[in-house]
């Protein structure tokens, strides 16, 4: 795969859930890019070991321990990092839960389990949006990428809900921090080959989504994420807020 080639230097990315799959893919890429990362994660030691490795690249990178379900956490974590790297350009809603879990009808899941899926995946993305708004304003504006999904668009279960909350989060705060010169998109991957991903998903249900559902035929990788992100981040794409961009080999394709 060609990367996307963008240049960050100067620039500061504070990425969610960046300790393994797509959140440490794109912190990698951001931080080969030019950026200075936040490397963040409800899991210190993953965020440290992702932080080390951009370290021992010559990147810059801290590790910050965050729970983003955790309202009172974000914004000392936030302040942590402008402490560190000075600022923040880029912000990367990436945490998230999913997978089979909760790809359920609502009536299977126990509330309490319902609760904690839109309190990471909805709630997450709203208080890391308000916590940066004020240090992207500061440094002259910024770019905000959501990682929804493409059940986002089917909308089938809960997790496809909260996603598609995603999309409707990356409307509106496109239009209430536009002012601030703060573009906010969104990005629908599709069956994505993260370690987590392919371990839980049965088999007949990999075929199926890459053989019959897509119209390319190949299983998506990390950096597929990883090269919408750089381009959403970068100039090129100054004139586009508030989008959702699928990024899942046509599937599913509809106007
Ligand atoms: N893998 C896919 O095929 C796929 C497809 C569509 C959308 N997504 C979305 O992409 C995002 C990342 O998925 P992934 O497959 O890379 O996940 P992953 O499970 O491989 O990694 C998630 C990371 O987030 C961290 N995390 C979990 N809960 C957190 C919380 N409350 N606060 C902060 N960090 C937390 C975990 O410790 C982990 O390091 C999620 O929002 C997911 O819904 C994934």
């Amino acid at each position: 795969m060609n990367d996307i080639d963008v240049d960050l230097s100067g620039k500061v990315a504070f990425i969610t859930g960046a300790g393994m799959g797509f959140g440490r893919r794109m912190a990698y890429r951001f931080a080969k890019a030019g950026a200075a990362i936040a490397v963040t994660d409800i899991d210190l030691g993953r965020a440290e070991a992702a932080a080390a490795a951009i370290r021992e690249q010559n990147g810059k990178a801290v590790a910050i321990q965050l729970d983003v379900a955790d309202e009172t956490a974000v914004v000392p974590a936030v302040a942590q990092a402008v402490e560190a790297l000075g600022g923040i350009d880029i912000l990367v809603n990436n945490a998230g839960k999913h997978l089979m879990k909760y790809n359920k009808p609502f009536g299977d899941l126990p509330t309490h389990e319902i609760r904690a899926l839109f309190d990471v995946n909805m709630m997450g993305v709203i208080f890391c949006t308000l916590a940066v708004k004020e240090t992207m304003r500061q440094r002259g504006g910024g770019a905000i990428i959501n990682i929804s999904s493409i059940a986002g668009f089917g909308s089938k279960n809960a997790y496809g809900v909260s996603k598609l909350a995603v999309r409707g989060l990356t409307i509106a705060f496109a239009q209430e921090l536009a002012e601030d010169k703060i573009r906010v998109n969104a990005i629908a991957p599709g069956l994505i080959a993260t370690e987590q991903a392919l371990e839980e998903m049965p088999d007949a249900m990999v075929r199926s989504l890459v053989d019959d559902m897509q119209v390319i035929h190949r299983l998506g990788d990390m950096d597929d994420i990883a090269n919408m992100a750089l381009f959403l981040v970068s100039p090129a794409a100054s004139f586009i807020t508030g989008e959702t961009m699928k990024v899942a080999g046509g599937y599913p394709l509809a106007i």
